[in-house]
C-alpha cells in the first residue's frame, strides 16, 4: 500500500505515528490516498516552519492540497507573497537596528544645510545678470553647481514625503541649457523590504528673487535619460561563460540589476566543489505558487547540507496564467523573482553552466579522478542521510509517478524539522517592482486601495455564495463609502477582466486599475527592453502571473487597504466552511 509505505518513511521507529492513524481514518472517507499524505505532511511539516508567507493561512494551505483530482497546488489568483512580503517592515520599532547602509545616507533637510554652510562661502555666486532677470541664459548653469543638486534634494523632500531619499548622484546636463538630469537612490516609507530603488528625473531649474536656485518643473520617472548611470559601466566583463547579451554603446539600460548568470570559472577546481541537484520533476508546468514551495525545498536542502544548489532558470509557466491559457516553457526565472537577490543570498549555479563543467571535467580527467556523483531516486532519502556524503554532486531525480515526483515532497516529515525554506531569498523582480514604484508614485504615494475577488469564484456559488453579489458594483459603492473618504485615489487590484465594471465608483473616486498604465509593460517601455534582453531579443509578454504580482504589491502599498473576504463578504476565502 502506497499510504503505509509513504507515512512510515516518516517515522522515525518502529512505533505507529499519529499521520497514519490519520491517514487511515481519512482514507475511510473515500477521500484520494496521495492527497491526504500530501496534506498530513504538509500540515506536519508546517508546523515546523519558521515564520512562513502561507503559514498566517493553515486553512487555505490545507485547502490547497485538498483537490482531490489533482494532487497540487489550487491556482489561487489573489496574494501572492514572496520574501520581502514578510520581512519585518523597516518602520518596526522592534527591529534592533537598521541595515547600517540605509540611515547613514538619508537625505534630510538637516543634511542639506550642513552641505548648505560648507559650500556657502567656497563657490561663485550665480551670474548677477541671471538673479536680476530671474531667468537662466543658455551657458550661465552649471549643472554640477552643488546648489543645483541642493534645491533638487529641497523639492523632492516637499514633494514627495513618503519617500526616503539616499545617495544622490551630481547632476548632469539635461537637454536644454536651463534642465539638469539628477539620479538618486530611493525606498518608500511602506516599502516592506530594505530595497533600494532608482529613480532619474529632468529637472527645470529657475532662479529665486533672492538668488538661489529652484525647481520650477520636475519630470517623471525615469525621465532624466541622461543621468542613468555611465554606460560604459553596462559592458559584460571579461571571462568565460554565459553573460546578458551585451548592449549597444548608446543603450541606457539602468545597469542597477545585475542579472548575469554566475560562472564557476576556469580555475576553480569542479570535482572539489559540494552540489546538490535535482532534475525537473512533477513541479514543472504547476501553478508558480507550488513552484515556488518546490524551490524553496530544495535550496533549503542546499542550504541544510551546506552545498551549492543547481538551478534551472528556465520555467514552465502554468495555462492558468497565460493569455493563450497553453502550459508555456522557456519563461526565464528572472522575469518573476530577483536573481540578482538570490545570487546574494544563497550558493546557486546556473544548470548550463554546471552540466558544462561537469562533462568538461570528465572529459579531461582519468577515469578514476572523474566527478563522484551520488545519485538518489527517492524523495524518501531524507536529508539527514545524505549530510555525510561528501560525493562531489548529490543528485536527486525524480523520476515516480505523481505526486511522488515533487520536490517538496523531500521536505516532509522529519527533514522538515531541519530545512527551512529561505524565504528570505525569494523576492520579486525588481523589474516588476519598478512597475510598482511607477504607478505609485504617480499616485503621489497617497492612495487607498481595494482587492476585488471575481473571476472563478465568484461564478461558483456552491463554495462563495454571496461572493458575486457583494463585488457587484452597488454593493462596492456602499461597503467602500464607509471604508475610503470620497475623491481618493482608489487603486482597485482585481481579477475582473471587464475594465468598465467599477465605473459606478468613478462618481466617487479616483479609480486607478492596473490596466490604465499599460505604457508600462508596453513596447516602448524600460520593462520591455529590460525583458526583451533576457530573451535573446524577443519581446516578453506581460504575463497573468506578473498582473497578479504588480497588483499585489500596489495593494499593500495603500493606505488603508479593503480585502474581499472579511471586508467586503462574509464569504470564507477558501470555500464555504473554511473560516
Ligand atoms: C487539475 O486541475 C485542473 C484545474 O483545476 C484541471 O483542468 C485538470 O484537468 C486537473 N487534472 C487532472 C489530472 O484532473
Ligand atoms: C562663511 O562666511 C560667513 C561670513 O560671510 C562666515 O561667518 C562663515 O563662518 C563662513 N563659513 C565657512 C564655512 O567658512
Ligand atoms: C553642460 O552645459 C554647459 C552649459 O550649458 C556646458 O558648458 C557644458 O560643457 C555641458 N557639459 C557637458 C558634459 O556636456
Ligand atoms: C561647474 O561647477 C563645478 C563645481 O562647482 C566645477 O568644478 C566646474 O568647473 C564647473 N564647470 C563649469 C563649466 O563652470
Ligand atoms: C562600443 O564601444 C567600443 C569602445 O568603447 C567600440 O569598440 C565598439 O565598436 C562600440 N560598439 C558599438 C556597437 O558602437
Ligand atoms: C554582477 O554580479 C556578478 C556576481 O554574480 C559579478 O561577478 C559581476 O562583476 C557583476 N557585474 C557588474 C557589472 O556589477
Ligand atoms: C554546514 O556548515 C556549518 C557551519 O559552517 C556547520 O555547522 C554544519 O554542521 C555544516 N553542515 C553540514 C551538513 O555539513
Ligand atoms: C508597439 O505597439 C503598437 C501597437 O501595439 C504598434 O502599433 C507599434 O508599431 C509597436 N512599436 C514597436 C516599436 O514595435
Ligand atoms: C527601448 O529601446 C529602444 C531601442 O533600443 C529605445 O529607442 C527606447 O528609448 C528604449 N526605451 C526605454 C524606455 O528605455
Ligand atoms: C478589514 O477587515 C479587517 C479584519 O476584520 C479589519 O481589521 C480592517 O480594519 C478592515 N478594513 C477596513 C478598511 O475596514
Amino acid at each position: 500500500m502506497k499510504v503505509s509505505n509513504s507515512s512510515s518513511s516518516s517515522s522515525s521507529g518502529g512505533t505507529e505515528p499519529i499521520g497514519q492513524n490519520l491517514i487511515k481514518l481519512i482514507s475511510n472517507l473515500c477521500f484520494s490516498f496521495f492527497v491526504f499524505s500530501v496534506l498530513i505532511f504538509t500540515v506536519i511539516a508546517i508546523t515546523y516552519q519558521p515564520p512562513d508567507p502561507w503559514l498566517q493561512s493553515a486553512p487555505a494551505l490545507t485547502q490547497l492540497f485538498t483537490r482531490p483530482e489533482n494532487a497540487t497546488f489550487q491556482i489561487d489568483t489573489s496574494i501572492i507573497k514572496t520574501g520581502e512580503d514578510i520581512t519585518p517592515s523597516p518602520q518596526d520599532p522592534s527591529l534592533p537596528f537598521p541595515p547600517p547602509s540605509s540611515a547613514a545616507a538619508t537625505v534630510t533637510e538637516a543634511s542639506i544645510e550642513k552641505i548648505e554652510d560648507k559650500i556657502s562661502n567656497s563657490t561663485t555666486s550665480i551670474p548677477s545678470a541671471a538673479c536680476s532677470s530671474g531667468e537662466i541664459t543658455a551657458g550661465t548653469l552649471n549643472c554640477s553647481d552643488p546648489r543645483v543638486l541642493i534645491a533638487v534634494q529641497r523639492f523632492n523632500l516637499r514633494a514627495f514625503k513618503s519617500i526616503v531619499f539616499f545617495e544622490y548622484q551630481i547632476p548632469v546636463n539635461g537637454s536644454a541649457s536651463n534642465e539638469c538630469d539628477v539620479a538618486w537612490r530611493f525606498r518608500n516609507k511602506k516599502e516592506k523590504s530594505w530595497r533600494k530603488y532608482r529613480d532619474f528625473r529632468r529637472f527645470k531649474i529657475g532662479i529665486t528673487d533672492d538668488c538661489r536656485y529652484k525647481v520650477v518643473h520636475a519630470g517623471g520617472w525615469h525621465s532624466g535619460g541622461n543621468a542613468r548611470r555611465n554606460p560604459a559601466r553596462a559592458t559584460v566583463p571579461g571571462g568565460k561563460g554565459k553573460t546578458l547579451p551585451r548592449l549597444s554603446n548608446n543603450s541606457n539600460r539602468d545597469d542597477e540589476i545585475n542579472d548575469t548568470i554566475p560562472t564557476l570559472g576556469s580555475q576553480v577546481n569542479f570535482r572539489n566543489g559540494k552540489y546538490l541537484y535535482y532534475s525537473r520533476g512533477g513541479d514543472y508546468c504547476k501553478g508558480m505558487n507550488h513552484y515556488m514551495w518546490s524551490f524553496l525545498c530544495g535550496l533549503g536542502e542546499a542550504m541544510y547540507l551546506n552545498r551549492t544548489f543547481v538551478m534551472d532558470l528556465s520555467m514552465c509557466l502554468a495555462a492558468t496564467y497565460n493569455p493563450s491559457n497553453k502550459d508555456e516553457e522557456g519563461k526565464d526565472f528572472r522575469y518573476y523573482f530577483d536573481f540578482e537577490h538570490l545570487k546574494e543570498e544563497a550558493s546557486i549555479v546556473e544548470e548550463g553552466e554546471f552540466l558544462k563543467d561537469w562533462k568538461k571535467w570528465d572529459r579531461t580527467h582519468l577515469k578514476k579522478r572523474k566527478v563522484p556523483v551520488k545519485k538518489v531516486l527517492s524523495h524518501k532519502v531524507t536529508p539527514i542521510q545524505l549530510k555525510k556524503d561528501k560525493s562531489t554532486i548529490i543528485w536527486r531525480q525524480f523520476d515516480a509517478p505523481e505526486p511522488e515526483n515533487y520536490w517538496y515532497r523531500v521536505c516532509e516529515g522529519q527533514a522538515a524539522k531541519y530545512i527551512q525554506r529561505p524565504w528570505h531569498a525569494l523576492w520579486k523582480s525588481k523589474r516588476l517592482m519598478n512597475i510598482v514604484t511607477e504607478i505609485s508614485g504617480r499616485m503621489d504615494w497617497d492612495f487607498d486601495a481595494v482587492h476585488v475577488v471575481r473571476g472563478e469564484k465568484a461564478e461558483r456559488k456552491d463554495l462563495w455564495p454571496h461572493l458575486d453579489s457583494d463585488t457587484s458594483p452597488d454593493a462596492l459603492v456602499e461597503k467602500l463609502k464607509g471604508m475610503v473618504r470620497p475623491w481618493r485615489n482608489l487603486y482597485i487590484a482585481t481579477n475582473e477582466p471587464f475594465y468598465n465594471y467599477f465605473d459606478k465608483l468613478r462618481s466617487n473616486y479616483k479609480v486607478h486599475l492596473l490596466d490604465d498604465y499599460k505604457e508600462l509593460w508596453g513596447n516602448t517601455s524600460e520593462w520591455y527592453n529590460e525583458t526583451s534582453l533576457l530573451n535573446n531579443g524577443k519581446p516578453v509578454e506581460f504575463d497573468g502571473y506578473m498582473r497578479v504580482a504588480v497588483d499585489t504589491e500596489v495593494f499593500y502599498r495603500g493606505t488603508t487597504r479593503v480585502e474581499t473576504f472579511y471586508n467586503l463578504t462574509k464569504d470564507c476565502k477558501d470555500g464555504v466552511k473554511t473560516c
